[in-house]
């Protein structure tokens, strides 16, 4: 069984706190991804993980054994990359063969046929002996993944192994991973900047921000129930509503929001209020329009193709950001959305538990 714990991990480089005490657990078999934004110290708690980098102070136990102080090559890790990271005089089977024939797993005939399974596994039985610059950046990080699992890692490490690649090889090599990370059950640490990307492909996922886990959870619970506003804001796409809570409402200016979430609230926090676009639903007039619905104007309307994004704003919102203000966003098939021209007056409402109110 081989499962990861991370302990009050701190990382410093001079003045600057880089990682600050994360903690946390990694089941078996899972794959969890690293999300945040750049330089929030997601490549430094890999090469942690790795141990290319030594933490200031905290622990690193890999099945139950305490390898803080273990060499990257005693930790039986595989690593991938972002890119470019074969060697380039050698063929694809000759890369993955390679880490095998430097520990000496196995003779030289089963290296190579391991060498060829892998290659398989990876789609390319076909491209064994092509040399990287013979490769398309898709097949070079496949043969870099089957580069990582010869050596029969217990982890697999991956620092955003696709970010070089076309938005369409990324989707499908993504989701290639997850197959293969499964089907061998191997744990996985993947970073990422793309939500998407760690959205769809993981069992759970660690959002940070500045050195620290803000959140670490399932896809759906992050997307769901945020635990904060960065979170809520980095994750997802949304109207967010500034205002203060009085009683069971958000207030902002004269308008008053039931919220149950404002009403466990002191009166008079200052909160914001994140509502996803799927839940927002708009009504020609307040007659048919369900009791709480708000009076609010289309300011744009963004075509996705089967999706069109309206964004309304609430009549008779104040502007200042002090009373509170904000935009709430609206996402119909485009056939529906058509009419919503900006300027259109509306009555948009949404289910009472939809949205997430948070302190600023
Ligand atoms: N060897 C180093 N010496 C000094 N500062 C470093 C070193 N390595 C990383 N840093 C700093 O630590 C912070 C975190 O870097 P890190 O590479 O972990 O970020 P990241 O989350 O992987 O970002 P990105 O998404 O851009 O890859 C950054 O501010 C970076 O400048
Ligand atoms: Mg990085």
């Amino acid at each position: 069984m081989t499962g990861v714990t991370l302990t009050a991990i701190r990382k410093t480089y001079g003045t600057r706190t880089v990682l600050a005490d994360i903690n946390m657990q990694l089941d078996q078999g899972e794959l969890l991804c690293l999300l945040g934004p750049s330089g929030c110290g997601k490549t430094t708690l890999l090469r942690i993980l790795a141990g290319f980098e030594t933490p200031d102070s905290g622990q690193v136990v890999i099945n139950g054994q305490d390898v803080s102080s273990l060499p990257p090559n005693k930790r039986r890790m595989g690593m991938v990359f972002q890119a470019y990271s074969l060697f380039p005089n050698l063929t694809a089977l000759q890369n993955v063969r390679f880490g095998p024939r430097v520990r000496g797993l196995g003779t030289t005939s089963e290296q190579t046929k391991e060498a060829q399974r892998l290659l398989a596994m990876v789609g390319l039985a076909a491209h064994v002996d092509k040399f990287p610059h013979q490769l398309s950046g898709g097949q070079q990080q496949r043969v870099a993944l089957a580069r990582a699992l010869a050596v029969q890692p217990d982890i697999l490490l991956l620092d955003e192994p696709l970010s070089a690649l076309d938005a369409k090889v990324r989707v499908q090599l993504r989701s290639e991973i997850r197959r293969i990370q499964r089907e061998i059950g191997i744990t996985t640490v993947f970073v990422t900047h793309d939500q998407e990307e760690a959205l769809s492909i993981s069992d759970r996922v660690a959002v940070m921000n500045e050195g620290h886990v803000l959140q670490m959870a399932a896809p759906a619970a992050i997307y769901r129930q945020p635990a904060d506003a960065f979170v809520a804001r980095f994750i997802g796409a949304g109207g967010v509503l500034a205002g203060r809570t009085s009683g069971a409402t958000v207030r902002i200016g004269e308008i008053a929001l039931p919220s149950d979430a404002a009403a466990a609230m002191p009166s008079g926090t200052e909160v914001e209020m994140f509502l996803r676009p799927e839940h927002v639903s708009l009504h020609d007039a307040p007659e048919g329009a369900p009791a709480g619905s708000v009076a609010a104007e289309v300011v744009d309307l963004t075509f996705f193709g089967s999706l069109s994004r309206i964004k309304l704003g609430l009549t008779g919102a104040p502007t200042g950001d002090d009373a509170g203000s904000g935009e709430i966003w609206a996402d119909l098939s485009s056939a529906a959305a058509e009419r919503f021209v900006p300027g259109t007056k509306v009555w948009a409402s949404w289910p009472s538990g939809a949205p997430r109110v948070l302190a600023r």
